[in-house]
């Protein structure tokens, strides 16, 4: 429908409905409406058009198909000869079921037990549902509200809401509206017809179209921004592009024991294929051997068999902290003070629930320096995390096989107004470090915290699969902000 037709249109009625305008034309809504948004761009005191919501019936896919095909039940009565049918054979028909049991509510049609046949009880019958529907169409008003809940409990109608407008004429009104010039012509300009043109006026409220872009996962932005955070106090990023590890640089350089339940197949991902790792540094390796084994550097070890067979088995690392540990025997043959960091997955055979994953991404912070204390620790602690915007910190003393003193960190949470565990930390021990070579007065403190939690806090995710995995609402990522973790 053009702008000329729908003025000509209301010129002749005064009054007139959009979705009335649309049914009596027979075109869609959206082109009358169209036709309104063009008049009303150009001037908006030609016609009123005042919004207004209402119900309607339309008929369901199923709907239009009894149109077409005629209702179960009368087809099912058709489909019955005069000396009757099996029943079995009846039923071949599609939607039998429906259309039996309407038939048999209806009337029209019997079950004769003695011939063990299904008869009809009239001659012919009338397709009112057909017909109803056909007339619903034409206009939604026309049939009684509880033939229309019947047949909405049939799904062959369902009730809509329609946005339409009430159209009115207004103070200028007019059928013959001028068609405003959009583009200024080279002929116009030789012409002189320019001066006497009217042309349409810009509309700056316009929206733009938005650009086709890519963006980035709330997980990536948080990274991005801890990153930057290590960065700026000076942390160098360590490698850790491998996710398969050999048991010896996960566990056994972290003086963790071989029969740790954390090496056990519950909680950590074996591989298959490659099942094993071969090459470790041999001289290291014998004194990762004794340090288990028989102890040295003042510890008395944990005096078991070390086996070489179980540190060869690889697996889906389970912590950065393997990373660490390779980094700082590489760090043992030239020691210089230095400060590491990781941002990456690791993997552990968890039961998942609304906040674990097997998969997850550990953020870890490493310094090794001459004379380290524990002071050093919850000082830098302190100033890494109120970069995150956590200011408030408190300290627990925990267990990890590595560290000695540990501490799990926990933090107050403005926005949820109370403490929350956020990481894990600790001293490295010396029969951890002195088996790489480094020097005697050499302490190394160290943290982990994963990059889920700070983000599902960030964000206000409250289910990791709302943030990982193949429930991810797309539209949450693309909406979702630039991470600024409050500095
Ligand atoms: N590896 C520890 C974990 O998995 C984190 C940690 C890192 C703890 C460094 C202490 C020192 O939780």
């Amino acid at each position: 429908m053009d702008t000329k037709q729908l003025l000509n249109q209301l010129n002749a009625k005064n009054v007139a409905n959009t979705f009335d305008l649309a049914k009596e034309n027979n075109i869609d809504h959206q082109k009358v409406i169209g036709a309104v948004n063009s008049i009303l761009a150009l001037n908006n005191n030609i016609i009123f058009a005042e919004p207004i919501t209402s119900k309607c019936w339309e008929l369901t896919s199923e709907g239009e198909s009894v149109i077409l095909h005629g209702s179960y039940e009368v087809n099912v009565f058709n489909a019955i000869p005069s000396d009757g049918i099996a029943q079995k054979e009846l039923m071949q028909l599609s939607n039998a079921k429906i259309g039996f049991s309407q038939a048999m509510s209806k009337g029209w049609i019997a079950i004769d037990r003695s011939a063990n046949k299904i008869i009809r009880k009239i001659d012919s019958v009338l397709d009112q549902v057909k017909e109803d529907l056909t007339k619903l169409k034409l206009n939604c008003d026309e049939i009684d509200n509880s033939i229309k809940q019947d047949y909405k409990k049939r799904k062959l109608i369902r009730e809509v809401v329609i946005k339409s407008f009430n159209l009115s004429k207004g103070p200028e009104f007019t059928t013959s509206i001028m068609k405003l010039e959009t583009e200024l012509t080279p002929d116009m300009i030789l012409s002189g017809s320019w001066k006497t043109t009217e042309f349409k006026t810009y509309n700056f409220e316009a929206l733009g179209q938005m650009p086709a872009a890519g963006c980035l996962h709330p997980l990536l932005k948080v990274r991005a921004d801890i990153r930057q955070i290590f960065l700026e106090m000076g942390f160098t990023e360590m490698p850790t592009n491998n996710f398969v590890e050999s048991s010896f640089w996960n566990f056994d350089s972290l003086f963790q024991p071989q029969q740790h339940p954390a090496r056990d197949s519950h909680d950590t991902f074996f591989l298959d294929d490659p099942k094993t790792s071969e090459n470790f540094p041999q001289e290291y390796l014998d004194k990762v051997k004794e340090v288990h084994s028989k102890g040295g550097y003042g510890s008395q070890g944990y005096g078991y068999d070390w086996s070489k067979d179980e540190a060869k088995k690889n697996v889906l690392r389970t912590h950065t902290t393997a990373v660490s540990a390779r980094m700082l025997y590489g760090l043992a043959k030239n020691f210089k003070p230095t400060k590491y960091f990781s941002i990456d997955r690791v993997f552990r055979n968890e039961t998942l629930d609304a906040t674990h994953l097997a998969e997850f991404h550990q953020v870890e912070g490493v310094i090794a320096d001459y004379n380290l204390t524990l002071g050093d620790l919850i000082g830098v602690l302190y100033m890494f995390f109120e970069r995150l915007g956590m200011t408030e910190l408190k300290f627990k003393p925990a267990y990890n096989p590595y560290t000695e003193p540990s501490m799990e960190i926990f933090c107050y949470h403005q926005g949820l107004e109370k403490w929350i565990e956020i990481g894990n930390s600790g001293m490295f021990r010396p029969e951890m470090l002195l088996p790489m070579g480094l020097p005697d007065k050499v302490n190394v403190i160290a943290w982990g915290l994963s990059l889920e939690r700070p983000t599902m806090i960030k964000y206000g995710i409250n289910n990791i699969r709302d943030l990982v995995g193949p429930k991810v609402n797309l539209q949450m990522v693309q909406n979702n902000p630039i991470c600024r973790l409050d500095k």
